[in-house]
């Protein structure tokens, strides 16, 4: 097996030592030559790096090399991957896209509605950037994109990059629910084979098997009407937001009992309800700032004053292993069944061709391999071409800097609704985004 030069982009990420622990769990199937890791905060990224390299040295001794920069020719010359997880503005920002539009009733999360778009808007001219750079010094390299949101992300990237067949946009949350759906039926998530269909954070599992082909999906369902739903994979296990989330998955699963829903859906489906629970002084972004990120950084000062690993409580998690697998059947021609991120083209054949839908694909060295979903029904179409023109309005806005057509954006999206209150959001978010966002223009 040929091994593998990686450039992980946002060195300084929070799960990035996550993403470490799962390369080591993952090496005879992932085998590396090389870790470079890139940021544009040295600070920030020195501490995960410097962290890294006593777990390296301890449980990856057979890696050749392991280097941390912010110069983007040393990090991208010659690399076979790039695994980009960008945060543009950083958590500080996330706060912000999540308190506005709470502050206006409307849901404030991170990659759905008001929020989604804000941060949207930001990182599309980083990601094109980074792209291009990549592009530059490696030509050939898978780009694994899991930058945030992805649904508009991948959207940019299409309209960008139409011809550039190596990028591939992907998402851990229908990996983090098939983890619990393998619980539920004493498995592991890799026995498990998908029959999934929407956009990114907007889909549902129509059904799902076992590698045997056996259909499994009303013992998940039963499963779930009978005792609920929990979040099992070791990130998110304990934490009690992703309790709650996972705990809906009952609730709509009760109101639309046709397919398994992605824990995103409760956003759309019930926005009052995602309003009343939250606490503007203490969003998600600020409970990430005092959870995980307190618990990572806290990691780090243990490994590099130990210079070990022994005392430093360390996971390996379905993100990272789900990101290696992906790389691995795209390396290696596996095959394999991932759910990812592709242009329509017929999948779901009653959905435009130009979609960035999420579905399952087989990943081969030529690319991921989506297989035909077929026709859709009306109820999950409806919501679907609802939340697919407001991503591509936003899309929209991004390259003709329009603010009409950010406020059409919003007051289609089902968390907003109303154009006052669209119009109200907007121009908050435009005030607090000014460093970020290309300036619009009002007709
Ligand atoms: C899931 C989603 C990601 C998202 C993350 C947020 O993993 O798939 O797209 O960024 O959750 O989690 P957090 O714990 O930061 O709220
Ligand atoms: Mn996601």
């Amino acid at each position: 097996m040929k091994k593998q030069n990686l450039v992980v982009v946002g060195g300084g990420s929070t799960y990035t030592l996550g993403m470490v622990m799962s390369l080591i769990e993952e090496k005879e199937n992932f085998p590396l030559k090389s870790i470079t890791f890139y940021d544009t905060n040295a600070e920030r990224q020195e501490k995960i790096a410097k962290a890294t390299e006593v777990i390296l040295k301890e449980k990856y001794p057979e890696l050749e090399s392991f280097n941390y920069t912010t110069n983007r020719k040393k990090a991208f010359s010659d690399v076979d991957f790039a695994f980009v997880q960008i945060r543009t503005g950083g958590l500080q920002m996330r706060e912000k896209d999540e308190q506005i539009p709470l502050r206006h009733g409307a849901v404030g999360q991170e990659t759905c509605g008001p929020g989604g778009m804000a941060y949207g808007l930001r990182s599309i001219k980083d990601m094109i950037e980074v792209v291009n750079d990549v592009r530059e010094y490696a030509p050939d390299a898978w780009i694994l994109n899991y930058t945030n949101p992805a649904a508009i992300v991948a959207e940019a990237l299409r309209r960008e990059f139409p011809k550039d067949d190596k990028i591939l946009n992907i998402c851990d949350m229908p990996a983090a629910i098939m983890v619990s759906y393998a619980k539920i039926l004493g498995k592991e998530i890799w026995d498990l084979v998908p029959e999934y269909f929407g956009l990114n954070h907007f889909g549902w599992f129509t059904d799902i098997y076992d590698k045997e082909g056996n259909k499994l999906t009303d013992d998940i369902k039963n499963a779930i009407k009978d005792n609920g739903f929990l979040p099992e994979d070791s990130e998110i296990i304990n934490d009690p937001s992703w309790i709650k989330t996972f705990k809906q998955v009952e609730t709509m699963l009760n109101d639309f009992p046709d397919y398994l829903p992605n824990t995103y859906l409760q956003y759309y489906l019930y926005p009052s309800q995602m309003v009343e629970k939250e606490d503007v002084e203490n969003t998600r972004a600020r409970q990430v700032i005092n959870g995980r990120e307190k618990r990572v950084h806290d990691q780090c000062e243990t490994l590099i004053r130990d210079n070990s690993t022994e005392h430093a409580d360390l996971e390996v998690d379905i993100h990272g292993c789900y990101m290696i697998r992906v790389a691995a059947s795209l390396a290696y021609n596996n095959g394999d069944t991932f759910i990812v991120i592709v242009e329509n083209n017929g999948i779901i054949s009653n959905l435009q061709d130009d979609a960035m839908v999420e579905v399952p694909a087989s990943l081969t060295a030529r690319g991921p391999k989506p297989f035909a979903v077929g026709s859709i029904p009306t109820f999950q179409k409806g919501l679907i071409e609802g939340q697919l023109a407001f991503e591509k309005l936003v899309v929209d806005a991004w390259y003709e800097k329009d603010y009409n057509k950010l406020l059409q954006a919003l007051t289609l999206n089902r968390t907003v609704v109303d154009a006052p209150r669209a119009r109200a959001i907007l121009d908050d978010l435009i005030k607090e985004n000014k460093e970020f966002w290309p300036e619009l223009a009002k007709k």
